[in-house]
């Protein structure tokens, strides 16, 4: 059976070679900006934040463009440098970056060392255990155990460059384990421990790990995560490991292996608790943190030191206004770059006490987040859209019982947030007193380039707003011309920044191609990053964020390849072939949308679909879990053999098909529409 036509195919290659705003997605996107764009509202800084705010004068960012290198700069003079830099930036071999050429530092010696000295009473973190525990970590109680961490380490043969995997619950000992890692100059390389065996397996193995740090379990939802049987299952196929550090949480009985595996408490408990820094180089690998792209293979994404440090405690500070009494709560987890950047890095090098919660908001109560922020008086409260839809589903009761009056400013991050959404964290939660920040960035930017700063810009609902002080990005047509305000295309970063990617581990070619090839154009030394997000400028200038125009995905925030769930499902016998497309979802912002040919005429049936659902889970983490599955003879493809994503697009969302309905045999695609439909509202979680 065809289920497309020459004609059809032929109107959709034209379609993406005039390349509409952005490709296939052309429809979808002008809905969504106009939906977006419905919203006029605007929001000055309010008075009361404007009088205390750190920041208060646009000249900030007229003083970064006029001397871009030369702010950097400035902002550089805040951290710690064993030796300073050279040059700013060396851009000669683009688009490979070196910032701070020449310095040597020791990320730790920023976050730590500097702030046991002159405040190691501080609380760093407020541990906030999902059971109910807590644990308050002073500086000086942070700087020790990260020492005897690193000497621990150091004792099972990690030296500087080796890489560590980490594979944890949101314990403290999970920031503790990436800064002993950097205390040694060893790349961290974490992975969300969401994911499964199989994932670990593959990042274990690409970024050859000599060391893996785990938890015996996790708390979650009042469940145990079993990470070390997890981990085992992976190590079984992952020769580099020679030792796995175990982190007590839930003392559960787990399997030791003897010779290879041994307890965290075991291993740092008669560790000296100083160690010198390790000296490295600015440039020199910091972690390496896997993302999803556009094939099943993630992408190892490398960060270095100095340039990425001062990425993120520059704009750590000026984003959430940082004082130096603040309590700040980011609630990602540290398995994503969020936490790399804004949990760990930056608010460490600003010496600020944050909060780290181990579990779900909903455990035990709806009010959990909202508990916490009366519990430690948050100021910062740093969260995902995702997050807020749900909070606005389940009711304004839950932050009604809480004493919100200590935050300040009140940020999100992960994907576009919808102006409904904005105006209700507006209101119910920073009751109109505290500016949103809304944070444009990506695993490969390190640090938030797109957003407001609160005491200066002018906000708008749905809007990140403009590029920081110190960025410089753009929105251009798909011949890298730059789109006039009130147009919209794809979003590009023009200026090489602190924080961005160095590279794709082990791979450079990748690296120039994904990012560098689509709008750079060498023989005029012009280097043009591509982020693989749709947006549009209005007439003001302002950035509209509209979601990714390749095939990955955007789960609750979680960015998930299409082929990767793809690749998970044909690996089921079962399976013939497979395709899978990110529907719009009310809460997760998109949810997995699987259309699935089966082999050997099986029919398949509501058992199948579950055991599909688990292979998923089993095979990449449960966060790839498709939130439907729809079984179906053939897949729509062009003849070149691309599978017609658009339109399992508009099958899963209900639209009208439009062409389709011409076709001869357009009752096959009305009966996937129809069954599409059903599976839709029923199979969801
Ligand atoms: C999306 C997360 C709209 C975007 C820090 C980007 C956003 C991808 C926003 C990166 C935002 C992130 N508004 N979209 N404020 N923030 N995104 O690598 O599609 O997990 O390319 O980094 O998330 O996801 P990543």
């Amino acid at each position: 059976m065809n289920l497309i036509t020459v004609a059809q195919v032929c109107s959709v290659n034209n379609q993406i070679a005039k390349g509409l705003a952005v490709a296939d997605d052309a429809n979808e996107v002008s809905q969504t900006i106009e939906a977006l764009m419905d919203e006029q509202r605007k929001f000055a800084p309010p008075a009361a934040f404007l009088a205390q705010a750190n920041e208060t004068s646009p000249s900030i960012y007229e003083a970064a463009s006029k001397d871009r290198l030369g702010w950097w700069a400035a902002q550089a003079e805040r951290l710690v440098w064993k030796k300073h830099w050279d040059q700013v930036l060396d851009w000669t071999n683009a688009p490979f970056a070196k910032w701070f050429v020449g310095a040597t530092l020791n990320i730790t010696e920023s976050c730590l060392d500097r702030h046991v000295a002159t405040q190691p009473d501080k609380v760093a973190f407020h541990f906030e255990g999902e059971p109910g525990d807590s644990r308050d970590i002073t500086y000086k109680d942070l700087y020790e155990e990260v020492c005897q961490l690193a000497n621990g380490l150091a004792g099972l043969g990690v030296t500087k460059g080796d890489r560590v995997a980490i594979y944890m619950g949101m314990v403290p000992e999970l920031p503790i384990a990436l800064l002993a890692c950097a205390r040694l100059g060893a790349p961290h390389s974490v992975v969300f421990g969401g994911f499964s065996s199989d994932s670990l397996r593959d990042r274990v193995n690409d970024a050859e790990a000599k060391v893996l740090i785990t938890c015996d379990e996790g708390w979650r939802n009042g469940n145990r995560i079993e990470l070390k049987l997890y981990a085992d299952k992976a190590l079984e196929e992952s020769p580099s490991v020679e030792k796995v550090v175990v982190v007590q949480r839930t003392g559960g009985d787990v399997p030791m292996q003897a010779g290879r595996d041994i307890y965290y408490h075991d291993l740092v408990a008669s560790q000296a608790k100083d160690r010198p820094a390790t000296e490295t180089s600015s440039e020199d690998m910091l972690f390496v943190l896997y993302t999803s792209g556009t094939t099943a293979r993630p992408k190892g994404i490398v960060h270095t030191t100095g340039g990425y440090l001062v990425g993120a405690a520059t704009t750590h500070r000026l984003v959430f206004d940082i004082k130096p009494d603040d309590v700040y709560f980011c609630t990602a987890d540290i398995g994503w770059v969020t936490g790399h950047s804004y949990i760990v890095y930056g608010p460490l090098a600003n010496g600020v006490t944050s909060v780290i919660y181990e579990g779900v908001p909903n455990y035990p109560d709806k009010d959990r987040f909202w508990e916490i922020v009366e519990k430690y008086k948050v100021t910062q409260l740093y969260t995902a859209p995702t997050a807020i839809r749900t909070f606005m589903k389940w009711g304004t009761e839950y932050p009604d019982r809480r004493d919100l009056s200590s935050l300040r400013v009140i940020g999100t991050v992960g994907e576009p947030i919808n102006p409904e959404a904005w105006i209700w964290y507006n209101e119910t939660i920073g009751k109109g007193r505290c500016p949103i920040v809304d944070t444009w960035w990506q695993t490969e930017t390190g640090h938030i380039m797109i957003s407001p700063i609160p005491g200066v810009t002018t906000t708008k609902p749905g809007s990140a707003t403009i590029p920081l002080p110190g960025m410089s990005a753009d929105i251009v047509d798909d011949e890298g011309n730059s789109v006039p305000n009130g147009s919209g295309g794809y979003l590009v970063l023009t200026e090489p920044w602190p924080g961005m990617l160095r590279t794709i581990y082990k791979d450079p070619d990748r690296f120039k191609d994904v990012y560098w090839s689509r709008f750079s154009k060498p023989d005029e030394k012009k280097w043009v990053y591509f982020a693989g997000d749709g947006a549009k400028k209005d007439l003001d200038g302002y950035y509209w964020l509209l979601g990714r125009v390749d095939d990955v995905m955007n789960i609750s925030g979680h960015r998930i390849s299409t082929l990767e769930v793809e690749s998970a499902l044909v690996d089921h016998q079962a399976v013939a072939e497979a395709a899978v497309v990110g529907r719009a979802d009310a809460t997760t912002g998109q949810a997995i949308a699987a259309f699935v040919t089966l082999k050997g005429g099986n029919p398949g049936g509501p058992e199948l679909i579950a055991e599909l659902r688990e292979h998923v889970a089993v095979k990449i983490g449960k966060i790839a879990r498709p939130a439907s599955i729809v079984f179906t003879d053939e897949l729509p493809k062009t003849r070149s053999g691309k599978i017609m994503r658009r339109l399992l697009r508009d099958i899963s969302e209900q639209r009208k098909l439009g062409d389709v309905t011409t076709l001869a045999n357009a009752d096959v695609v009305n009966e996937i529409a129809h069954r599409a439909a059903s599976a839709a509202s029923a199979q969801a979680d």
